[in-house]
């Protein structure tokens, strides 16, 4: 053992990958220059709180059916759109990262959630080692009135945070952050990769062990040696990324990982005055302030999870000054735009080659799903020949590379969600157009190809 207590190893800060020697790729995730070196972890055994069992000893295989599930598993978090991204609520004995960059409201939010507990009658405690309990006040002020069971504690110490576990026995933990806790026995400095990821461990046992839920927030790092949350994402049962333009007020919270429901659920926040507040309705949040008669604009359905999302799709094409032609997308993947620009040349005779493209999607979101396909290539045309879209007009369809539309899914979901929000028209794939019954509030138009749409500009 004597050779192992002075030997380092590299991690990886992205991913975690291990590497006896510093590598300037990481084979696993590819990101470039992330490795760091670090002490091997100590052989001490490890302190989860009082009454968690580490090893396995005495355990006996069970049947599935001798497994009882208790009715009250899961808890409301008091945000509609957190629990339909958790799966219903948060889950008794679960790990729940929550990771996002600097600033964009991890926090706030968990404190919001822990403030509904707190009221709707639950224990819970908030340890914070990044802020102290004067700046936590602060925060709370702006939240709104605490009341109930709601402790806080400013530590980073693991062995005494598990130690107030146990002292006040807690249903809910949030950990804020994951990359300020470390272990004693562990000699590297808190945040790297070795301290993480023990640390977690032990909390995953915790949670396991005494059935309460805990919150991990861990912040995205670009730089220095802080170990990101994808370190620790195979270790929870579901990571959430919070995310967002910080000039923009809305929040998008998507589950990337999750043991108890859907990864497609995402839930749309508004950072507030007085703290984040739901948006039940993102479609008309996205559409509002929409220039209405503008060349290059058009309304598109996004699918996310079970909840149709429309939104508008803006490009502007204007001649190239120089020999290449420049492109930018903003929300949207840079090279499926590049490939609906070849689809246009190629299949519809437009010499895009010789002109810009630059796409975005207006309010920040990020959107990859094909279904938006159409919508792009019709605003890309309709910036083109300078003549606008009937703004009444919702538009989706995954486009071939031939220029063939192609049906989608949940084509009814979406054209509900339109005739909802007002639209008189929805051009939509022919093949999904069969599917569907007529309805005298919107006019359905279907298409075989990108020509046919192009020819309704
Ligand atoms: P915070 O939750 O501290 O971010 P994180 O924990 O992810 O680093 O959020 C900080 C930002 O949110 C800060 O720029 C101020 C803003 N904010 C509001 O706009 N309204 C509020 O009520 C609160 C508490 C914060
Ligand atoms: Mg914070």
């Amino acid at each position: 053992m004597a050779k192992a207590k002075n030997s380092t190893i590299f991690f990886c800060k992205e991913c975690g990958y291990e590497s006896s020697k510093w590598m300037g790729q990481c084979p696993a995730c590819k990101e470039w220059n992330s490795f760091v070196e670090e002490p091997v972890a100590s052989e001490k055994k490890p302190q989860a709180a009082k009454g968690v069992r580490l090893s396995g000893r005495g355990a006996a295989p069970v049947r599935i059916s001798e497994i009882a599930l208790e009715d009250q598993d899961r808890t409301p978090t008091g945000f509609l759109e957190l629990d339909r991204v958790l799966g219903d609520g948060i889950v008794k004995g679960s790990l729940v990262l929550v990771g996002g960059d600097p600033g964009i409201g991890k926090s706030t939010l968990l404190l919001q959630v822990c403030r509904n507990l707190a009221v709707a009658g639950r224990r819970v405690l908030y340890i914070s080692g990044e802020e102290s309990l004067k700046q936590i006040k602060l925060r709370a002020n702006r939240i709104g009135e605490i009341t109930g069971e709601l402790f806080f504690l400013c530590e980073t110490n693991l062995d005494t945070i598990f130690e107030a576990i146990g002292q006040a026995k807690p249903d809910i933990v949030v950990i804020d952050s994951i990359q300020t806790m470390y272990r004693e026995d562990i000699s590297s400095a808190p945040g790297s990769v070795s301290q993480v990821r023990e640390s977690t461990n032990l909390l995953l046992q915790t949670a396991k062990g005494l059935g309460i839920a805990i919150f991990i927030v861990g912040h995205v790092t670009k730089e220095g040696v802080v170990a990101g949350p994808r370190v620790l994402e195979h270790m929870v049962d579901t990571v959430l990324y919070f995310e967002g333009d910080r000039q923009d007020s809305y929040r998008i919270l998507r589950a990337v990982k999750n043991r108890f429901g859907s990864t497609n659920e995402i839930g749309v926040f508004e950072m507030m005055e007085s703290g984040l507040s739901e948006v039940a309705n993102p479609s008309e949040m996205l559409l509002s302030g929409r220039p209405k008669e503008s060349s290059g604009a058009v309304v598109a359905c996004s699918l996310e999870g079970t909840r149709p999302i429309l939104l508008e799709v803006q490009a502007l094409v204007t001649a190239t000054n120089f020999g290449m032609a420049r492109r930018t997308a903003n929300g949207v993947d840079y090279n499926r735009i590049n490939i609906l620009l070849a689809i246009l040349e190629k299949r519809c005779g437009y010499a895009m080659s010789r002109y810009d493209a630059y796409v975005n999607i207006a309010g920040g979101m990020k959107m990859n799903e094909p279904a938006l396909d159409l919508a792009l290539v019709m605003a890309l045309v309709s910036s083109y020949k300078n003549r606008e879209v009937d703004s009444g007009m919702l538009i989706f369809g995954e486009v071939g590379l031939s220029g063939e539309v192609r049906g989608v899914s949940q084509a009814a979901q979406r054209v509900a969600e339109a005739v909802k929000m007002g639209f008189s028209a929805c051009v939509l794939p022919k093949a999904n157009l069969a599917k569907l019954k007529a309805d005298k509030r919107i006019r359905l138009i279907g298409v075989d190809n990108v020509r046919e749409a192009i020819g309704l500009i």
